[in-house]
């Protein structure tokens, strides 16, 4: 998860958030690099990154339409998930999304061609087989959230799907919140965080003729720690 989205209105409160959370993706990615834990939790250990990491791309992979061709990685970091997935379908085709302009010239450099900038500044007459949205929404505003949910599922092919991964509100996210534990959070800011019920009500309502193929939630093996992503992926009707 990524630094604390800065909601202060300048003049235009999107733009003025937007440029905040750049520079701060930009410092980010200066002090992490392209690494897991840049995009995922900064103070675990790097095996708990990356169980959740494989569980990530199990999901997608999971949902993946037999005959995919093309898929659209929104808020894509440096590639994290499109890396392992361009290794299992060398034939799909990638395009990525994304703010942080160290993090999309990575991304076009190993995987494919990535637009720089805002999601909502995003558009294309291209459609896709496959979306993921993976801890993207956290950042955006409940207006935006509708919006660009909205907007991306018409990005798809009939017969396509969205896969979406949030953090999850849990029983740590009230711990750390009531107790101000910083050293709890995934990376010490605050960010969104979903109730089950929150995100599917959500996507159903932004997307009221895709039907919802499976909820799941992500935590660590064997560590007793309650979930803290929760994944859900939908289908848009052939
Ligand atoms: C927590 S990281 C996740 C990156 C990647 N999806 C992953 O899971 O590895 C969130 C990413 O979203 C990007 N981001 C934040 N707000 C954005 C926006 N409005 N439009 C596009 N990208 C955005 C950040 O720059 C960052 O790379």
């Amino acid at each position: 998860m990524g630094p604390e989205p800065d909601n202060t209105p300048v003049n235009n409160p999107d733009t003025g958030s937007k440029a905040t959370l750049k520079s701060e993706w930009a410092d980010r990615q200066r002090t992490l690099g392209n690494t897991q834990r840049a995009v995922l939790f900064k103070n675990f250990p790097d095996s708990f990154n990356q169980s959740l990491h494989a569980a990530h791309v199990q999901f997608i992979q999971r949902h993946m339409p037999a005959a995919a061709a093309s898929l659209l990685d929104v808020g894509c970091g440096f590639g994290r998930t499109s890396l392992p997935l361009k290794a299992a379908y060398p034939a799909l085709s990638f395009t990525g999304v994304e703010l942080s302009e160290e993090f999309a010239r990575v991304y076009q450099e190993r995987i494919g061609p990535c637009f720089c900038g805002s999601v909502s500044d995003f558009t294309t007459d291209e459609r896709f087989d496959v979306i993921t949205i993976i801890t993207l929404l956290m950042y955006l505003s409940e207006d935006e959230r509708d919006r660009e949910v909205a907007r991306l599922g018409a990005m798809l092919k009939p017969g396509g799907r969205l896969i979406v991964i949030e953090p999850y509100f849990n029983f740590l996210t009230m711990m750390r919140r009531a107790l101000k534990l910083r050293k709890l959070a995934p990376t010490g800011g605050e960010v969104r965080y979903f109730s089950r019920d929150e995100l599917e009500h959500q996507l159903a309502a932004a997307l009221p003729t895709f039907k919802r193929l499976e909820t799941r939630l992500f935590g660590m093996p064997v560590t007793g720690l309650p979930r803290l992503h929760i994944g859900i992926a939908m289908a848009i009707p052939n």
